[in-house]
């Protein structure tokens, strides 16, 4: 199992203190395409964020590749997100005065691993993956939302993590690019043996997932 989370249990103090997050148990194997759906503040984003080690303060126990992230301090946390998880957003994040290539280099760059050749390299084989090889000088402001997420989700690879991370990829899309980033995001898992769990409204996305979890009022339903 990539993640094994065991009854978690999520509170926010604002406005007063509430819970949000009820015994959340879940299981999720390497190469799982897995769908989170449900209502609109049902518990989606929080859970991912936690799932994605960016939340830690939480109730419950979580595993990421066998690692028991409590025993995580913040710091080594940084690094163990960096090198094995990577994120897609509803809103892609791209900066948009660097051109296409600069956003997909710019999280290795920062990891300071690899050599700038090395990373260039990579990032040219991820837009050749997302079938955007033809717009790697372009200002990122000038794509289209689809070709942005298409751009998100190569940037999101390019550390080569196991597990991708995804809140609504899709929730800005029309259902042309919709579909051209559920089948990206599908191929990734099927080819490249990737995880993949991402937050969605859209029932045809769910519904080709590998698995689809329901959550209601910050519970998972089994
Ligand atoms: N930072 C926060 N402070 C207080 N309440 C929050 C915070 N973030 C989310 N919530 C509440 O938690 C619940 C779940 O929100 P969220 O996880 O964003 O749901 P979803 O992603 O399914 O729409 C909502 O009631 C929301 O208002
Ligand atoms: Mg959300």
């Amino acid at each position: 199992m990539i993640i094994k989370a065991s009854h978690i249990d999520k509170y926010f103090d604002q406005p007063e203190r509430h819970q949000v997050l009820h015994g959340v148990s879940l299981e999720i194997a390497q190469g799982e395409l897995v769908s989170i759906y449900g209502e609109s503040g049902s518990g989606k984003s929080t859970l991912l964020y936690i799932l994605s080690t960016l939340d830690t303060d939480f109730g419950g126990k979580l595993w990421i590749k066998d690692q028991n992230i409590k025993d995580v301090s913040a710091g080594d946390l940084t690094n163990f997100r960096n090198q094995h998880i990577g994120f897609v957003y509803q809103f892609h994040y791209l900066l948009p005065e660097f051109d296409v290539l600069q956003n997909i280099m710019l999280p290795a760059m920062k990891m300071g691993v690899k050599t700038k050749e090395q990373i260039k390299e990579d990032a040219l084989l991820l837009l050749q993956e997302v079938g955007m090889q033809d717009f790697a000088k372009r200002p990122s402001y000038q794509l289209s939302g689809g070709q942005q997420q298409r751009v998100a989700i190569a940037r999101a690879l390019i550390n080569n993590p196991d597990l991708i991370v995804a809140d609504e990829p899709t929730g800005n899309l029309d259902q042309k690019n919709t579909e051209m980033v559920f089948d990206l995001l599908k191929k990734i898992t099927e080819e490249k043996g990737k995880t993949v769990i991402m937050a969605t409204h859209n029932s045809k996305i769910y519904q080709n997932s590998h698995r689809a979890i329901e959550m209601i009022d910050g519970s998972v339903r089994l």
